[in-house]
């Protein structure tokens, strides 16, 4: 994108930020904090990066005064952060941690008082270790759990928080965690993989109507899905109907039942080959009216057809020539592609639906250099081109309302431990001291003039 042109977004536009609890809080084992399935995972041998865990992680813990100050200093409107589960019910259900409670509360005031929209996920992924230990997500049971949970945050914050999410990217939970295995609790068991799946978008529909009676009316519920477009590696028939499976089962695994309240005819097939049950029932409750969708964008998956991958029968290939970062291919117009074509297709049945791009960035192996500044050009040119993707989708009718970039502060990046720094705000993991990056004064422009210059 070279056209010279300002790109200005619609005046109400919610700028922000986004972090994770496991990712940024550290503190593991203090104020009655339970343990959680990434504790456990982490000291899984060959799990995660230089056997990393986030013990410490970026002590937001302890540190959330400077932080919020940070945000304060970059001028941002929102932030979206998850509440730790185990902070709250450290056995998963039952008896409430209260000093868990009360380090959300003074956080939420504490972005109240500096003018910062708090934006609210319960689950990013921090399972307590009781409820894994009781089945996870494959067992039905774990429904009500989180209803019980989402019930106490709720009641607790309810007066103060506007924006509410139920889960960040589903597929990680269930897919992630118990099929490929690479996420916590790190299990390989396709039935398991794909109950984890229904029950992570049953608890999410179960938790909406939970929340509606106990949160003010007017607050705004919703879920983040990271969708994933998927585009045939040649024009063959082969390829296109890889494509399509890949996005049946990575995007519209989950789409589907929230927004339209049906599965594809290909996942019932798959349902009922693992023998696992849908119910119209079930399929009532998932779909609950939402108010808004949180996408999550990083990159696309291209693919061509290849039999000997288990249900998928697709393999990514990595096109030669493009650019990428440590961890992806970089391809902004898939943003555009994305969005416009979620509310081509989804907005019929959902017109009153907000969206918000919850998650977007990238890791680029930033250091230090000798005059203290993070030099993070390549964040820059990453966000920049996303935005000009996004601001042109708003151009041409989707109803966007935000952008919540990933991520404030470098942190725990999962399985790639620290390797993967993916803040405009550096951290350094020895001393903990917070330096902004170029992105982030650059940001913070963007923020003031409420685009691109
Ligand atoms: C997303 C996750 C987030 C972070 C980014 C890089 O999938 O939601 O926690 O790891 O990727």
């Amino acid at each position: 994108m070279t056209d010279a042109k300002p790109k200005l977004f619609p005046a109400q536009f919610v700028w922000g930020s986004a972090t994770s609890s496991y990712q940024i809080e550290g503190a593991c084992n203090e104020d009655g904090r339970g343990p959680s399935i990434w504790d456990t995972f982490c000291r899984q041998p060959g799990a995660i990066y230089r056997a990393a865990n986030g013990d410490v992680a970026a002590d937001h813990y302890h540190r959330w005064r400077e932080d919020i100050a940070l945000m304060a200093e970059l001028g941002l409107k929102a932030y979206r952060f998850s509440v730790a589960w185990p902070r709250i019910l450290p056995e998963g259900t039952g008896r409430v941690n209260p000093a868990g409670l009360d380090f959300y509360d003074r956080l939420v005031d504490g972005l109240l008082e500096q003018g910062i929209d708090p934006y609210l996920t319960l689950y990013h992924w921090d399972l307590p270790q009781a409820l894994e230990d009781r089945g996870g997500w494959p067992a039905r049971q774990i429904v009500d759990a989180f209803v019980e949970y989402a019930t106490v945050v709720g009641r607790r914050l309810g007066d103060r928080v506007r924006h509410w999410t139920t889960h960040n990217e589903p597929i990680c939970t269930s897919l992630l965690g118990y099929f490929w295995g690479i996420h916590a609790p790190g299990i390989q068991n396709p039935a398991a993989a794909m109950a984890a799946a229904y029950h992570v978008i049953l608890s999410h529909g179960a938790a909406v109507r939970a929340l509606r009676a106990v949160l003010p009316a007017g607050d705004q519920l919703g879920i983040t899905i990271n969708l994933t477009p998927a585009y045939p590696a040649t024009d063959t028939d082969a390829d296109r109907e890889a494509a399509h499976r890949y996005d049946t089962f990575i995007n519209r695994l989950f789409l589907d039942p929230v927004l339209l309240g049906s599965y594809p005819a290909e996942v019932l097939d798959l349902f009922a080959m693992l023998g696992l049950g849908v119910s119209a029932e079930d399929l009532q409750i998932m779909s609950t009216p939402l108010d808004f969708l949180g996408i999550n964008y990083y990159t696309r998956a291209v693919l061509r057809h290849d039999p000997s991958v288990l249900f998928l029968q697709a393999d990514e290939v990595k096109p030669v020539g493009n650019e990428y970062s440590q961890m992806w291919e970089i391809y902004p117009q898939g943003l555009y592609d994305l969005l416009t074509r979620v509310w081509r297709e989804y907005g019929p049945a959902q017109p009153h639906l907000r969206l918000f791009m919850t998650e977007n960035g990238i890791c680029v192996p930033d250091d230090v250099d000798y005059d203290q500044r993070v030099r993070d050009e390549r964040r820059i040119r990453y966000v920049s081109a996303h935005l000009a993707q996004l601001w042109q989708a708003v151009q041409d009718g989707v109803p966007l309302d935000g952008y919540f970039l990933w991520s404030l502060l470098d942190n725990f990046e999962w399985s790639y431990g620290y390797r993967m720094r993916f803040g405009m705000v550096f951290t350094d993991f020895d001393t903990q001291e917070r330096i902004v990056k170029d992105s982030g004064r650059w940001y913070a422009e963007v923020i003031r003039r409420n685009g691109l210059a």
